[in-house]
Formats: C-alpha cells, sequence, structure tokens
C-alpha cells in the first residue's frame, strides 16, 4: 500500500472510533481504574476504542503487527506497525472537556509515513502522508516560523509520576518568564497538532509514550516544524521537544540545562 492508502484506511478507522466515543462518552465514561500513578487513568472507553481499531485494522491488514496503548504489542510477520492511542487525553474525556483524540500512525520499517489525530469533540481531523504535508480537513498546515522565543507560546504537558511532576513544575518555572506564556492543554497529539496549526509556537516534553506523539508527530514534522529530543537525539519517549527551526534551537539551549540526565 502507498502512504496515501495507509492514511485513507486509518483515517476511515480513526473516524469511527471518534464516533463511537462521542456516542458513547455520556453512559460509560464513568467505568474508571487507574494505571501507573492514582491520576493515570483508563476508562471503558479507551479500551473499547482500542478494541474496534485494532479489529478493523486486522480484517484490512491480518498480518501487521499494532503497538496500542491499552493492549501493548500485538506480534506479527508484516514490516508494517500501526501505533495507536485510543483516546490520548483520557483525563480530558473524562471530564468532558475538548481536547481529546484518537491517535493512528503507520509505521513501515521502522518509520511513520501516515498519521490521523481525530480530534472527535471538536470536529477536527488532522491528517499527514510522508512527503505530503499536514491538513486539517482540507486546508494544509504550516507551523508559525519566525517566532522569537520571547514571543513564543509554548505547551507541554506533565507525567503521571508525582516525582517527574516535581521537576516539570520547576522546568516550567524557569521556562514561563522567558516566553510569551505556557499552555497544558492534556493531549500531547492534541498539542502537537494545534503547533502544526499555528496556534501554538512550540511543544515540550519529558516522559511521553510513542502512541502520543507517533502520528500528531508526523503532523507536526510534515507542517514545517522539527521534532527532536535533547543534544542531538532523536524523539522518543524520553523527550520531545518541537517547534520550527529558530525557535527549536532557542528552546533546546533553554531547556538542556533544565533538564540534568536523571530519571525526571
Ligand atoms: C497523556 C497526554 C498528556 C501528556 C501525558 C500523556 P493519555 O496521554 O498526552 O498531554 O502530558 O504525558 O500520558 O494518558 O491521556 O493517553
Amino acid at each position: 500500500m502507498t502512504e496515501l492508502e495507509f492514511l485513507r484506511l486509518a483515517e476511515e478507522i480513526a473516524r469511527e472510533a471518534g464516533d463511537m466515543l462521542l456516542a458513547k462518552r455520556p453512559t460509560m465514561s464513568g467505568e474508571i481504574e487507574t494505571k501507573s500513578s492514582p491520576t493515570d487513568v483508563v476508562t471503558a472507553l479507551d479500551k473499547a476504542s482500542e478494541e474496534l481499531i485494532r479489529e478493523r485494522i486486522l480484517a484490512a491488514r491480518p498480518a501487521d503487527r499494532i503497538l496500542g496503548e491499552e493492549g501493548g504489542e500485538e506480534p506479527g510477520e508484516s514490516d508494517v506497525r500501526w501505533i495507536v492511542d485510543p483516546i490520548d487525553g483520557t483525563v480530558n474525556f473524562l471530564y468532558g472537556l475538548p481536547d481529546w483524540a484518537v491517535s493512528i500512525a503507520v509505521e513501515v520499517r521502522g518509520e511513520i509515513v501516515a498519521g490521523v489525530v481525530n480530534v472527535a469533540p471538536r470536529g477536527e481531523v488532522f491528517t499527514a502522508a510522508r512527503g505530503h504535508g499536514a491538513w486539517l480537513g482540507p486546508q494544509r498546515l504550516r507551523c508559525n516560523t519566525g517566532v522569537p522565543l520571547s514571543q513564543a507560546l509554548v505547551s507541554t504537558g506533565f507525567g503521571y509520576d508525582k516525582n517527574r511532576r516535581a521537576v516539570q513544575g520547576e522546568v516550567v518555572a524557569q521556562v514561563l518568564p522567558r516566553v510569551r506564556d505556557i499552555r497544558r492543554g492534556g493531549s500531547c497529539a492534541v498539542d502537537l497538532c494545534s503547533l502544526a496549526a499555528g496556534r501554538v509556537d512550540a511543544y515540550y516534553e519529558r516522559g511521553i509514550n510513542h502512541w502520543d506523539f507517533a502520528a500528531a508527530g508526523l503532523v507536526a514534522t510534515e507542517s514545517g516544524a522539527r521534532l527532536a529530543g535533547l543534544n542531538g537525539r532523536p524523539v522518543s519517549p524520553d523527550y520531545a521537544l518541537c517547534a520550527a527551526p529558530g525557535l527549536f534551537e532557542e528552546l533546546h539551549d533553554l531547556l538542556v540545562p533544565l533538564n540534568p540526565e536523571r530519571d525526571a
């Protein structure tokens, strides 16, 4: 399949999952469990959404591998891996806030080639295929360029571990006086798509997961942004920093001394 064919299939599935979540949210979202910490929640609908997505992928591509937030890695023979976050922004979902999304990325031989982020409560579907640009419906997206750090609206997120959060709070305290303002939207995928759409200028976070940024990372880079870790490393669950070139380097140089090599 081509990148665009993968994108079409991913979009169809992400739309179906988003519709299901919108239809069922008021009745089922009360079934809550916790995962890595008391603040790391999972609802019955996270699981239902991932089950639906896995079923649809395997019906179309039975040999492919799937990595999902709730079900982990599904083995398979294919060199294609689907990376799924059935609800990114589960806490927003739980509280009825509109920044949550279904995120589906397609990785071929280790490279993301297509990504869809369906921000269902806002009726916004962000898409990207490698080399084909980033899109919000029919609108081509380009991230903001030429913004100096002092004028930048920067989004970030916090992990669920309380020790990590304490350090993230210290970092925010250092960044806040150097930028226009900070936003904490509650969904990494929505944050990166917002950057692609020019709604924020930059994003950084330490300690996320592949499924949080796999699809939205492609949307952001196809909009012209740079996405990487610190100190020349690629983006990874350890660190994600994203902004247009120029602002990326300025924010990078601010963040490096604030993020010593420790587990925080
Ligand atoms: C979380 C969101 C949040 C980020 C956390 C993620 P989840 O994902 O993306 O914005 O700050 O690090 O874990 O748990 O809602 O799928």
